[in-house]
């Protein structure tokens, strides 16, 4: 019954590639196409001939690439262009993308289910604008492997330290992105140095060459094969006896008599049998075209999803998602748009612009409006709901382009992040199992917004935790006064001066600890609502407990700082002389001698008191805010 014996044979790679103009990507892929013997004998001949023509010394392998006509008067590649070749060891499938910064869309459209990226770097060039927004790129759309071909090293006779150079630079880059594999190769395309072979004129270099790369990166894994997701395409109807679903599975596996729901509906069934134009098939994956029937008759259109019953995607209609707008014309902030996501058509608006980000810096900017070639993270609203899963579970069901509908244009690409975390969600919340009922929610006068225009910053926390004696207090204070400098709204909130009153009644017992970070959690809580940058400085041991504070503000707005400082160190300094006491036993529980501490597994900010003065510790929280655009 199962038709597709034959796909197990070599594996498969797909991958892209991405430049400046003229960092010789043509040639690049043309020296791979004619050194694993995948271009005709013709088409050989004829770039010869073309290149004596032109009076090139060597063949011009770029020319192999001049497919498209415009491509060749303006002398830069202009649409995503595939390209298959094959080795012993593996088949690949490149897709071609632009590097000229008008055709970032094709990058990403192009790139998106790529599993390895090289990025081009012209050795006389060195590391270029757009040479980190491809880099960006990359890890945004979560290609796992990256290569770095440091090309026409012929050029500079193949002088290691320029390449060394680039190297250092592009690695000081890379290391802020989430690319989990980047390996660099000095290249030159022109003559195959480093290429298929290894160079005779870069004998300093003891790394593989590329198609060594290509062969052996090992890429299995990264498809989701948990999450059925089925956007429905055409409903197939040829007779009353019939009806079908066509679509192509974006995730997932699935089943005949599997129980499914239908979205936005959420009716449910089980599917009856899984129909391909080879006959039926037992069990169908991730990426193929299948007719569903089912079980029971259900009212379902072009643009629904069919996913299995017991594991549903999110359903929202406002949602965060990194774009990268492509259009000349700027972004209209409360603009209408169409937003194409999966089989899904629908109306959106853009909310708001959280934050742009710089590409060369990767900090974060304000910013009112985007244009070409402007990556930022946006809130959206859309008309009716979408089923999506966030772009790092599932590639298809997390990614959109968004339309100009009045000219038709593809404007944006996106990848959504998650649903909108508003900060009135977010602090209306209780994790609590309240007493106190009859109690009705007092709205503010003032709103938090309104709050944050008249201070001229945006309202925060700032949660400081480490060992006692690590530093927290002194940081907290040099902090406080910084930020009162800059006219900033600063509330302190500290550990001995809390359990003066507020929590008094409290002792160091595990559940007492609990209960004190509580109680300071959602006093902190009231103060941020009403525009302060409230700076809090407790031991607080239990990961948990900084889980809780975390969860009950907005991601954007909680700084879990992480005082870091050598337990022997906290208690040679013993400010307040209670290591000493802790140690013979006059004090139970003492937090590094005889009660736990769990450091943060992923605070904002680490500083290391032991190594740093209070000055520098202050002002990388500082920084901090600044880039997260608080102060
Ligand atoms: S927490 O664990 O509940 O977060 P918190 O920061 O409020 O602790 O209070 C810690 C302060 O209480 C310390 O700086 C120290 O001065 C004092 N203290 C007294 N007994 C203890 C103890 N057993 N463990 C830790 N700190 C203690």
């Amino acid at each position: 019954m199962d038709t597709r014996d034959s796909m197990a044979d070599k594996s498969l790679l797909r991958f892209t590639t991405t430049g400046s103009v003229d960092d010789g990507k043509s040639t690049l892929i043309g020296r791979l196409l004619y050194e694993t013997n995948c271009i005709f004998e013709d088409q050989y001949a004829a770039i010869t001939k073309t290149s004596e023509k032109k009076g090139h010394e060597k063949v011009d392998l770029s020319l192999l690439l001049d497919g498209l006509a415009s491509e060749r008067e303006q002398g830069i590649t202009i649409d995503v262009a595939y390209r298959y070749f094959e080795t012993d060891k593996r088949k690949f499938i490149i897709s071609d993308t632009p590097g000229h910064e008008q055709y970032t869309r094709n990058m990403v459209t192009g790139a998106s289910n790529a599993q390895l990226a090289i990025i081009l770097i012209d050795a006389r060039k060195g590391v270029l604008t757009q040479s980190r927004r491809h880099g960006f790129l990359i890890s945004l759309l979560q290609i796992p492997h990256m290569i770095v071909a440091v090309n026409k090293m012929d050029l500079v006779d193949y002088d290691e330290t320029i390449y060394n150079d680039i190297v250092r630079e592009y690695s000081d880059f890379s290391r802020k992105l989430q690319v989990h594999d980047i390996s660099f190769i000095p290249v030159s395309a022109v003559d195959g140095d480093n290429v298929t072979h290894r160079s005779d004129n870069m004998s300093w270099y003891d790394g593989h060459t590329l198609l060594h790369k290509l062969e052996t990166v090992v890429v299995s894994g990264d498809k989701n094969l948990i999450d059925f997701r089925f956007p429905v395409q055409y409903v197939i109807r040829p007779h009353l006896n019939f009806r079908g679903y066509a679509g192509t599975i974006a995730s997932g596996t699935i089943s005949p008599g599997e129980n499914v729901a239908v979205l936005p509906s959420g009716k449910t069934t089980r599917v009856k049998s899984i129909e391909t134009y080879d006959g039926q098939l037992s069990e169908a994956f991730n990426g193929e075209a299948v007719i569903l029937t089912l079980e029971d008759e259900i009212d379902i259109s072009r643009g629904d999803m069919i996913v299995r019953s017991g594991n549903l995607p999110r359903t929202e209609t406002e949602f965060d998602a990194i774009v990268c707008w492509m259009d000349e014309k700027l972004m209209k902030l409360k603009g209408s748009y169409t937003m194409k996501h999966t089989t899904h058509t629908v109306k959106v608006f853009i909310s708001e612009i959280i934050y742009k980000i710089d590409v060369n810096t990767l900090h974060r900017e304000q910013v009112d409006t985007l244009t070409l070639n402007d990556i930022a993270r946006i809130s959206i609203t859309s008309a009716k709901p979408i089923f999506f899963d966030p772009y790092n579970i599932n590639q298809v069901t997390g990614s959109f382009i968004l339309i100009d509908s009045v000219t038709n244009q593809t404007v944006a690409a996106g990848m959504i992040r998650d649903r909108v975390r508003k900060v009135d969600d977010v602090l209306n919340v209780t994790n609590l199992s309240r007493k106190s009922t009859n109690v009705t929610w007092q709205g503010d006068i003032i709103s938090g917004r309104k709050w944050e225009e008249f201070n001229d910053h945006k309202a925060a926390v700032i949660w400081l935790t480490g060992y006692s004696g690590s530093g927290k207090s002194t940081i907290a204070r040099s902090l406080v006064e910084k930020l009162f400098e800059k006219n900033c709204q600063v509330m302190l909130l500290d550990g001995d001066n809390v359990r003066h009153g507020l929590c008094g009644d409290l002792g160091f017992s595990n559940t007492d600890r609990t209960e004190n970070i509580r109680r300071v959690s959602e006093t902190a809580k009231l103060f941020f609502q009403q525009g302060n940058i409230v700076v809090c400085t407790f031991i607080s041991p239990f990961e948990k407990d900084r889980q809780f504070i975390r969860s009950i503000l907005p991601d954007a707005k909680f700084f879990e700082i992480f005082i870091k400082c050598d337990l022997d160190v906290c208690k040679r300094r013993d400010p307040k002389g209670l290591y000493v006491k802790a140690e013979s036993g006059e004090i139970a529980e003492f937090t590094g001698v005889s009660s736990p501490y769990e450091p943060p597994k992923h605070p904002e900010v680490t500083v290391e008191t032991d190594i740093m003065t209070v000055e520098q510790c202050t002002s990388e929280i500082l920084v901090k805010l600044e880039n997260s655009l608080i102060i």
